[in-house]
C-alpha cells in the first residue's frame, strides 16, 4: 500500500510543465474545481475532472477525501543552510542595535562562528539537528528541500556535513525528499585569512574531488570581501569542469556582478538578488538562470527586497525559498515567504505558488520529478485548510497546510 493515494472531492491547483515556469507564464495555474488524484507506486498515476478518473481498486489506495478544499503540488524550498552547529541570537540582537551584517562577519563572528560550533559538532547531533527543522518544514508543505554545506571550510568538515545530508538523504523514513550542496565557499576560514587565493586552491585541489557524488550543487558567496568576481568564476569554472550543477549567492549585500557571473557560467539558479543590476537581470533571463528570491532574509536583515517584478518583466523564471540559516535568516516560515512575496515584491498569489513548486523544483533541477500535480510526477502535494487558495498570504504568516503528502505517503497531518 505504499505510496498508493487517492484524493477525492479536490480543488486542484497546479502550475504545468516539466522545466521552469517564465515571466508572465508565471501567473497561470490550472484549476479543476472538481479533481480526483490517484498516486500509484508513489507517481501521479491521474489527476483531472473526476468524472474522468480511471477506475482502479480501492482497496489497494489509502483514501483521502478533500471535502473540496485545495490540493496543490508539495512547496520546494530550494536554498537553506539547513545543517549547522549552534545558534547567534546575540549577532541578531547586535543588528537590532545598528551592527551591520557584514561588519560582524569582518570582526571575525558570523558565518566564521557557525563553523566553529559546527567543526566540534558531532554528525548524529548535526542530523538530530536537521531532523528538527524537516519535521517543522513538512507542516508547512515542504516536500522538497535542498541542503547547503558551507559551515565546515576544511575538507573533513565540509564533507561530514555532506554526509549528513546523504544520510537524510538515504533515510527511507525522511518525509521529504533531500538535495544536496556543496558550499565550501562560504567564506575564507579563519586561518587562510589574507589569502583568499591559496583557500580556492585548496578547495580546488582537495574538496571538490572529495565533495564530488556528495553534492549535486556546487555554491559560492560572490560577494565583496568574501570571493569577489574573478575568484568566483575561477572557482565556480573548476566546480562545473568537475561536473557539479551551480548555484550563486548573488549581489546579496552590494551590486558586485554575481547574477551576470551565474548567466556567464550557466549556474541553474542564482539567489538573493537583492541588489541586482539591470544588465544582471537581464542576463540570467536571456540564461535562463532561475532567479531565486529569498524574502525572509531581506525581511530579517532590514534590506530592501529583490526586486522580483523586474525579473518577472524580463521573462526570467522566478522561485522563491526560505535561506533557513542561524544567521542573516533564522527562519523557514513557508507562510511568511509566501506573505512577504505578494505584500512587498508584488507577486501575485499565483506567481508566489508557481515560485514554490514548479519553479523551485527548476532551482534544483527537478522541475520532471516533481513541483506540480501532473501523471507521472512524484506524488508530493498538499491539501490546504481552504477551499480557497488565495488564503495563503491573506492568513499572513499562518500556516495553511492541513494535510502533506511525499511520494504518495501521508507524512505530515496538523
Ligand atoms: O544566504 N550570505 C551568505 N550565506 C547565508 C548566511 C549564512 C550565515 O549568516 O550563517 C545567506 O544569507
Ligand atoms: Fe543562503
Amino acid at each position: 500500500m505504499k505510496g498508493n493515494l487517492i484524493i477525492k472531492n479536490a480543488f486542484a491547483v497546479t502550475p504545468l510543465g516539466t522545466s521552469a515556469v517564465k515571466g508572465e507564464k508565471m501567473g497561470s495555474l490550472r484549476e479543476i474545481p472538481d479533481a480526483t488524484i490517484i498516486v500509484k507506486d508513489e507517481r501521479i498515476l491521474f489527476c483531472g475532472a473526476s468524472s474522468e478518473a480511471p477506475a482502479v481498486n480501492e482497496e489497494d489506495f489509502k483514501v483521502l477525501d478533500a471535502n473540496h478544499r485545495v490540493v496543490l503540488p508539495g512547496f520546494v524550498d530550494s536554498h537553506t543552510h539547513l545543517i549547522f552547529g549552534g545558534y547567534r541570537p546575540d549577532e541578531f540582537e547586535w543588528r537590532l542595535k545598528g551592527d551591520s551584517y557584514m561588519s560582524i562577519m569582518e570582526r571575525g563572528g558570523g558565518i566564521q562562528s557557525t563553523v566553529n560550533a559546527t567543526r566540534v559538532a558531532g554528525s548524529d547531533e548535526l542530523k538530530e539537528k536537521a531532523l528538527w527543522f524537516i519535521n517543522r518544514m513538512s507542516q508547512m508543505g515542504v516536500t522538497t528541500v535542498e541542503a547547503k554545506s558551507g559551515y565546515g571550510l576544511d575538507l573533513e568538515s565540509e564533507i561530514k556535513m555532506l554526509d549528513v545530508i546523504k544520510s537524510l538523504e538515504e533515510d527511507e523514513n525522511l518525509k521529504l525528499r533531500i538535495v544536496g550542496t556543496f558550499l565550501g565557499a562560504h567564506a575564507v576560514p579563519k586561518e587562510y585569512k589574507g589569502r583568499t587565493e591559496e583557500y580556492v586552491d585548496l578547495m580546488i585541489r582537495d574538496m571538490l574531488p572529495a565533495a564530488k557524488g556528495k553534492a549535486k550543487f556546487c555554491d559560492i558567496f560572490t560577494e565583496k570581501n568574501v570571493f569577489e568576481i574573478d575568484e568566483s568564476r575561477r572557482f565556480m569554472q573548476a566546480a562545473k569542469d568537475a561536473g557539479f550543477k551551480l548555484k550563486f549567492h548573488a549581489d546579496e549585500i552590494v551590486t558586485l556582478g554575481g547574477a551576470e557571473l551565474a548567466a556567464e557560467l550557466g549556474a541553474v539558479s542564482a539567489d538573493h538578488l537583492l541588489h541586482v543590476s539591470d544588465e544582471g537581470v537581464k542576463a540570467m533571463a536571456e540564461k535562463g538562470v532561475v532567479a531565486t528570491l529569498l524574502p525572509l532574509t531581506a525581511f530579517a536583515l532590514r534590506e530592501p527586497y529583490a526586486p522580483a517584478r523586474k525579473f518577472v518583466d524580463a521573462g526570467a523564471a522566478v522561485a522563491l525559498a526560505t535561506d533557513l540559516n542561524p544567521g542573516s535568516c533564522f527562519s523557514g516560515s513557508i507562510p511568511l515567504t509566501i506573505a512577504l512575496a505578494c505584500i512587498y515584491m508584488n507577486m501575485t498569489i499565483e506567481e508566489t505558488i508557481t515560485a514554490l513548486t514548479i519553479n523551485g523544483a527548476a532551482a534544483l533541477d527537478l522541475a520532471s520529478e516533481t513541483g506540480s500535480l501532473e501523471e507521472g510526477k512524484s506524488g508530493d502535494m498538499i491539501i490546504l485548510e481552504f477551499d480557497n487558495y488565495r488564503m495563503l498570504p491573506y492568513y499572513v504568516g499562518m500556516n495553511c497546510v492541513s494535510t502533506v503528502i511525499s511520494k504518495g505517503r501521508v507524512v505530515s497531518q496538523n
